[in-house]
């Protein structure tokens, strides 16, 4: 990965698949219908519609302006901003390292249900199959000397498909790959929404979304639940737009790409829940069970309650299941190899290693760090790990990112870059979010998660939380320390 013009997208086209890719993935599909439905339903539209203009967009704006002004890997970009900023890059790249390797085995539990599917081999009982079955989950950490070799497995799969498309071309690898497996995402999505809307009880479950609690307005943490899902959905702060922004090539519209990638993701996971509701709603006319207790999020939706509800759905639940687990499959695929590509490109463009060796070692010590989770202990273990690393460690980042290009970079460029790019004109409002109203926002997000996870911590979290904390201190100084063997790393 040098500075050739193998990393340049073939086209506009390429590009914004790639984004959306990397914006749609499990939050949309399993975070979404619940904080919808937990957060005044149809009223919720409201912060969220917010919270994406204001917001979303506003700091995404930010990535695509930067990378696209520097070209340069993260921290390529920080160093020339300043010596001293250089572990600040490395600090966000291991905290979206670290996701990448849980996220892996969330979609290698993902892909153990796509076989199970056709012959919905999680019995009567899908509850006890997940946790007993599938994860053999201990309730104490002696689980961690226990590999369960089904997870194992389907994690190194995971990790071998990643690494099979990070290694190869930018348009051969990521490119290609999102280009076909986003279009087949959204016409399976509108497969099941279509299907799931002839169920009986359907409306019982879509009407939800429309119904409005107005009261939730006026409470705040509706509005921070918004914008937590926004930051969690366009994937913000990881610096993914950046990285894919630097690989554009000259005379590409940035604001233009930036509301069309937003409105994809958002439209999206509207849509989604649309047939997810719809689905629960037939589940709660034929089980009698309430609504508000099938609505769940994360894993207890998609491995539990989904695999209960195909329970009750008859033949048509042997492509329906099967599609929606594959569903997942290609919303995860296409997140984790964005959430791999900005870490790769730092390594490879400070120590001068070719993309394929970068991609092979990055993958192969995140196997290895994965291999946590393919443990009896794992599941709890990837739980410490999601709360820390999004509510804690990633907001971070974000609040120093808010800082760091809003305060100390000249702002003013970044709006010019913008606005020589771009069909629709950025000025002195989006400044003064990204200078104020992010930074407060996402402060507000920060403190919310900081006292959530100390309500609920046991030493167990409290531990790994520490372990996680040395790790992204250390790292990040150990890889900005170290002499970059390429000598363009130092022209800034
Ligand atoms: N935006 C993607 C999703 O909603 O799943 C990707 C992602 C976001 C991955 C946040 C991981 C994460 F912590």
């Amino acid at each position: 990965m040098t500075e050739t013009k193998d990393l340049e997208w073939n086209s506009n086209f390429a590009f914004m698949m790639a984004m959306i890719g990397s914006a749609v993935g499990l939050g949309n599909i399993w975070r979404f219908p619940n904080i919808l439905y937990s957060n005044g339903g149809g009223s919720f539209m409201i912060p969220y519609i917010v919270s994406l203009f204001l917001l979303g967009i506003s700091f995404v704006l930010v990535e695509y302006a930067v990378g696209y002004k520097f070209k340069r890997s993260l921290a390529r970009i920080l160093f020339s901003m300043s010596k001293k900023l250089e572990p600040v890059a490395w600090f966000i790249l291991f905290i979206v390292f670290l996701i990448a390797t849980y996220y892996v085995c969330v979609v290698g539990w993902d892909l153990i249900y796509i076989f199970l599917s056709f012959t919905k081999a999680w019995g009567a009982n899908p509850d006890v199959f997940f946790t007993q079955n599938v994860l053999q989950a201990t309730d104490s950490m002696s689980g961690l000397f226990t590999i369960v070799p089904t997870v194992l497995a389907s994690v190194i799969a995971i990790w071998f498909i990643s690494w099979f498309i990070i290694k190869r071309d930018l348009n051969d690898g990521i490119g290609n790959v999102s280009k076909v497996l986003i279009p087949l995402l959204f016409v399976i999505v509108i497969i099941i929404v279509a299907f799931s809307l002839t169920l009986p009880g359907a409306s019982v479950g879509y009407t939800q979304i429309f119904t409005p609690d107005w009261s939730a307005l006026t409470n705040l943490d509706v509005w921070l639940a918004a914008f937590g899902q926004i930051v969690f959905s366009l994937s913000l702060g990881m610096a993914i737009a950046m990285t894919y922004a630097s690989y554009l090539p000259e005379g590409s519209k940035l604001v233009d790409n930036a509301i069309i990638v937003a409105f994809s993701n958002s439209g999206f996971e509207v849509f989604n829940s649309i047939g997810t509701f719809s689905i629960l709603g037939f589940m709660t006319v034929t089980s009698g069970i309430p609504f508000n207790e099938l609505v769940t999020s994360g894993t207890g939706l998609a491995f539990v309650v989904f695999p209960q509800v195909f329970n009750t759905m008859g033949p048509a639940a042997y492509v329906i299941a099967p599609l929606f687990f594959i569903c997942i499959l290609f919303a995860g695929i296409t997140s984790l190899i964005a959430l791999l590509e900005g870490f790769c490109y730092s390594i490879s463009e400070k120590f001068l290693i070719e993309r394929k060796k970068t991609a092979t070692a990055v993958c192969i010590i995140g196997c290895l760090v994965s291999t946590i989770f393919a443990t009896g202990a794992g599941s709890t273990i990837l739980g410490v790990f999601d709360a820390y690393l999004n509510n804690f460690a990633l907001l971070f980042a974000i609040l120093l990112e808010c800082i760091i290009f809003g305060w100390i970079y000249k702002f003013d460029d970044l709006i010019e870059v913008l606005n020589e790019h771009s069909t629709i004109k950025v000025g002195k409002t989006w400044k003064a979010v990204i200078k104020y109203i992010l930074p407060i926002c996402i402060a507000g997000l920060w403190i919310q998660g900081i006292l959530s996870t100390i309500a609920t911590i046991d030493s167990l979290s409290s531990t790994i939380m520490i372990i996680l904390t040395i790790i992204l201190i250390v790292c990040p100084i150990i890889f900005a320390k170290l002499p970059a063997l390429n000598p363009d790393y130092y022209n800034v």
